[in-house]
């Protein structure tokens, strides 16, 4: 078992936009080592050059399994290991009721939000199980030697879902199942490996300010524009990308050895 004497790596996937160069700036600033991945490899660049710490950009499609053990690969020879991990690629879609909805667009969104977190924790978790554990302070931990921050964790997983991956959204049902199944994925892994030392949550944004939910209000149907109206939060405003990386960072963390198969609401009250 080592302690964590090296600066700790995270993996950003969608690191090139919104949420996810939000959360990778973050890391950094935190004093992490990034791997920025996107599918769009320019904008992974631009974030890894917003970062003070060593990164590499990676480009990843994340539906796509060789894809995403490539992208593995090279967070491992770059840095050796990977501490934790933002699986923050996904999409919104189209808007149409049910019996509208293209079939193909069911397929679509399902294999990027879902399918793309499954893969992401496959390749992510196999890579962690290789990894020795990490202890964070054990002087302050001798007297409690079952506690997960005595005993060591190989790492840290979260993964975007969404409000509506806790309530339905009309108009969009393809999205609202991938967000749904994002947190059934959440909770299946983070039974399967605790005792390996891999924790595994997820966060579940409410409207964010963000480049996905401009494109979204532009397709919004007029029942729903009320999604993204910042008079119906308690706040008076949408969340900040910022807001959402910081409450990844924490659940990414050691300072929260004890929480796995959660999801944190991010909605400012709603
Ligand atoms: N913005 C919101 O209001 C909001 C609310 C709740 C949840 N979310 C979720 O947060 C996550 C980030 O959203 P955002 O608003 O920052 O979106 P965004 O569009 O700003 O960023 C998403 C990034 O994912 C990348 N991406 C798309 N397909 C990919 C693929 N196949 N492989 C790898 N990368 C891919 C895009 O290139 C983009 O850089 C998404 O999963 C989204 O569903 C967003």
């Amino acid at each position: 078992m080592a302690t964590n004497t090296q600066k700790p790596v995270a993996l950003v996937t969608g690191g090139g936009s919104g949420i996810g160069r939000a959360t990778a700036v973050r890391f950094a600033e935190l004093g992490y080592s990034c791997v920025v991945a996107d599918i769009d490899e320019q904008s992974a660049k631009e974030t890894l050059g917003m970062l003070q710490t060593p990164g590499i950009a990676v480009q990843v499609d994340v539906s796509k399994a060789t894809s995403v053990e490539a992208m593995v690969t090279a967070a491992v020879q770059r840095f050796g290991r990977i501490d934790c991990a933002f699986n923050g690629a996904g999409t919104d879609g189209s808007y149409a009721k049910i019996a509208d909805h293209p079939e193909e667009e069911f397929d679509r969104i399902m294999s990027l939000n879902a399918k793309g977190v499954w893969l992401c924790l496959k390749y992510e978790i196999a890579q962690m199980l290789q990894q020795e554990p990490v202890v964070s302070d054990p002087a302050r931990w001798a007297d409690k030697p079952d506690v997960c921050r005595f005993c060591g964790m190989r790492g840290s997983i979260v993964n975007a879902s969404s409000i509506a991956g806790l309530v339905g959204l009309e108009y969009n049902s393809p999205y609202c199942a991938s967000k749904w199944a994002v947190l059934g994925i959440t909770e299946t892994a983070a039974a399967e490996y605790a005792k390996d030392g891999i924790r595994v949550n997820a966060v579940c944004p409410a409207a964010t300010d963000t480049p996905m939910l401009d494109r979204a209000k532009e397709k919004f149907p007029p029942a729903i524009r009320v999604q993204a109206d910042p008079e119906r939060f308690p706040f008076g405003r949408i969340a900040a990308p910022e807001e959402i990386a910081e409450a990844v960072c924490w659940l990414c963390s050691d300072a929260c050895p004890f929480t796995t198969g959660e999801h944190l609401k991010i909605t400012g009250g709603l």
